[in-house]
């Protein structure tokens, strides 16, 4: 393992932002700037530098009301490889069961020494609610439907490595756009960098009402598939839903998966991006899923370099 100052330079001074909750209220110049910095971090992780030590001392804790993989061990990861400590909060064996509130949980774990918490809960506003009641950092991990800004901007990042940039792309999202915060944050990210974003599914999952905002919407992949840049594949958040939105899993594959045959009606540079649990045979195909388009793999990559540019911003300002 080798360790190595990798020069960022100081936090700039046009970064004032203690939390991360959304990509909604970032300016396109915040977005880019932690764009850049993550991309620093993912050469520094391409040239084998495992750890970069600019966040010793600081402690990071993992509050996750929600199932996770990706997320909470990147964001773990991200904070070890900067040299801060990282601690996970598990709710299965914590006293919420014993009737504790999300706040006075928070806080009990902030008086521990916190400087930031990571918070991921079905609710949103969740991370709203603890940084106007905490006085460390709260950066949002995904609240419900609503945002999950690190996976939005490791999406961007992904498709502006691959692409070589944002501005004038055509970006689909494919799937639960109702439920899903990975195409909420998508969509406020994209938009600020300049991306044409069409919004594609069935019509229970996608709302003409995203053309009041700028944003095409279709119901139909086979339409949309010619033009696009880069599709990114969501899954349908069955946890999120009180009614059934398509009569079955095997009919909403038929019209949306993406396959081998759709793949061939599209771009031949087209970008495949899924932000993971993938349901193979159903939003992807394994074939499209493990093939040269892809680059779901590699989404969890930048993954690691984002959060670490989010933490550092954050944290190592003060
Ligand atoms: C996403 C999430 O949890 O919002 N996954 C992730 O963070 N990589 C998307 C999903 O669950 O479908």
């Amino acid at each position: 393992m080798s360790t190595a100052t990798v020069d960022l330079g100081p936090v700039p001074s046009s970064w004032k932002r203690r939390h991360l909750l959304g990509l909604e209220e970032l300016s396109a110049e915040e977005i880019t700037l932690i764009l850049d910095k993550a991309e620093v971090f993912r050469q520094a992780m391409d040239s084998g530098e495992r750890r970069i030590p600019l966040l010793t001392g600081r402690t990071c804790v993992n509050l996750f009301f929600e199932d996770s993989t990706r997320t909470r061990n990147s964001f773990s990861l991200a904070a070890r490889r900067l040299g801060a400590e990282a601690l996970d909060f598990s709710t299965s064996t914590s006293s919420l069961s014993k009737g504790e509130t999300v706040i006075d949980t928070a806080k009990n774990i902030e008086a521990m020494g916190v400087d930031a918490v990571v918070v991921r809960h079905r609710t949103p506003g969740t991370p709203l609610l603890l940084a106007n009641n905490l006085r460390c950092s709260v950066i949002n991990a995904g609240d419900g439907p609503h945002e999950h800004p690190t996976q939005g901007l490791l999406d961007i990042l992904t498709i502006r490595r691959r692409k070589g940039r944002i501005k004038g792309l055509t970006v689909a999202l494919v799937g639960d756009i109702a439920h899903s915060r990975t195409a909420r944050s998508n969509i406020w990210g994209l938009k600020k960098l300049g991306a044409k974003i069409i919004v594609c599914g069935p019509s229970t999952l996608v709302s003409p009402r995203w053309a009041e905002l700028g944003i095409e919407y279709s119901y139909s992949l086979d339409d949309i598939l010619p033009r696009v840049d880069v599709l990114n594949l969501l899954r349908i958040q069955f946890e999120r839903q009180y009614t059934r939105p398509f009569p079955s899993v095997r009919e909403y594959a038929h019209l949306y998966a993406m396959d081998r045959a759709r793949l061939a009606k599209a771009k031949s540079d087209v970008l495949i991006l899924a932000p993971g649990p993938i349901n193979r045979g159903v939003e992807v195909a394994a074939e499209v899923a493990d093939g040269p388009q892809s680059a779901i793999l590699d989404q969890v990559t930048n993954g690691v370099a984002v959060r670490m540019a989010v933490l550092w911003l954050i944290l190592g300002q003060r």
